[in-house]
């Protein structure tokens, strides 16, 4: 059966199959290959992507920015103070506007609702580029990262330490979940997943075969494949960020957090941005088993893929 996804949105992986990440990670690689080779093509051109942005961004943008302006399409960035996206204006008014004017749209913002209006009303793909509750072209890097660094990433064991409730754990556990990758999450239970998204994820591991597992014990990055890290207050969380490194400081990835998965070769990585110093030492992130900085070129190659294959070119 081949994996067709021209007109498709992104807006959390649970609305993928299997099959079709696994057609979006092979077609990161074979982008990324033709990157080395210098080899950029013209397959955006006389398209255009509206870049809405409710909450900063370096990475997001920049790859969304570079991979469709060098294959020759238009992207326009539009901040909260440029458009009246949802004040003066409706979503659903914006989104239907935007859809007349735009081949694509893509959305970072606070709420998950946002991105699922637009994506209702623009009848044009509209891509998740972090909301509150999802980062699904992190995830897809990540997994990306994985399988360059370990050569696949099914039966392997990936192990969160940090907020086991924001946006970059659930993303990574429903991927995992889909994929067949072990994941576990390592954070105090004051910040566990929400019992929803474990409720999503139960059904797509046991098909998968992945092992999900939420524990409070940092002794579980034993044979670990590769750690990860994320923040301790993520972008809208401020306020919070006291009572975060109060609980999540015995979380801190460490040479001795590491040395306990019992294996020289784990790999760690971090969406970025990083607090050196807080969720990562910096002997870490900047060290031999970190990928982080391939990670973070993975989501240009990875974003790139989704456009090409949702926008059939
Ligand atoms: N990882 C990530 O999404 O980075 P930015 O916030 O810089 O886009
Ligand atoms: N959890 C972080 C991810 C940043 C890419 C945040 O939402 O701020």
């Amino acid at each position: 059966m081949s994996v067709v996804l021209k007109g498709r949105s992104l807006l959390t992986w649970l609305d993928y199959s299997a099959e079709e990440i696994r057609y979006l990670l092979d077609l990161s690689k074979k982008v990324k290959a033709e990157s080395k080779k210098g080899k950029i093509r013209q397959r955006f051109t006389g398209k255009t992507l509206a870049l809405l942005f409710e909450k900063r961004s370096t990475r997001t943008r920049c790859a969304f920015e570079t991979a469709f302006g060098e294959e020759g399409g238009h992207p326009v960035c539009l901040s909260g103070a440029d458009i009246h996206l949802g004040e003066k204006e409706s979503i659903e008014d914006t989104a239907r506007v935007l859809g007349r004017m735009f081949s694509a749209i893509q959305f970072r913002g606070f709420k998950q609702e946002t991105v699922e209006t637009l994506s209702k009303y623009s009848g044009v793909p509209v891509y998740n580029g972090l909301t509150d509750l999802f980062h699904p072209t992190q995830a897809l890097a990540d997994i990306m990262t994985l399988e360059e660094s370990c050569g696949s990433s099914k039966g392997k064991l990936l192990c969160f330490v940090g907020d086991g409730r924001n946006n970059v754990a659930r993303s990574l556990m429903v991927i995992c979940s889909k994929l067949g990758v072990h994941f576990t999450i390592v954070t105090p239970p004051e910040l566990n997943p929400d019992a929803a998204i474990c409720e999503q994820c139960a059904p797509l591991a046991a098909i998968s075969g992945a092992k999900i597992t939420v524990t409070a014990d940092t002794a579980a990055v034993s044979g670990a494949d590769a750690v990860y890290t994320d923040v301790w207050a993520s972008m809208g969380e401020e306020d919070k960020k006291e009572e975060r490194t109060k609980l999540l400081s015995p979380y801190q990835v460490n040479q001795p957090l590491m040395k306990k998965t019992g294996r020289a070769d784990s790999i760690f990585l971090h969406c970025l941005p990083a607090v050196k110093g807080e969720e990562v030492t910096p002997d870490v992130i900047d060290g031999p088993q970190s990928r982080a900085w391939d990670q973070a070129e993975n989501r240009k190659h990875t974003i790139k893929a989704i456009m090409l294959a949702t926008l059939g070119c």
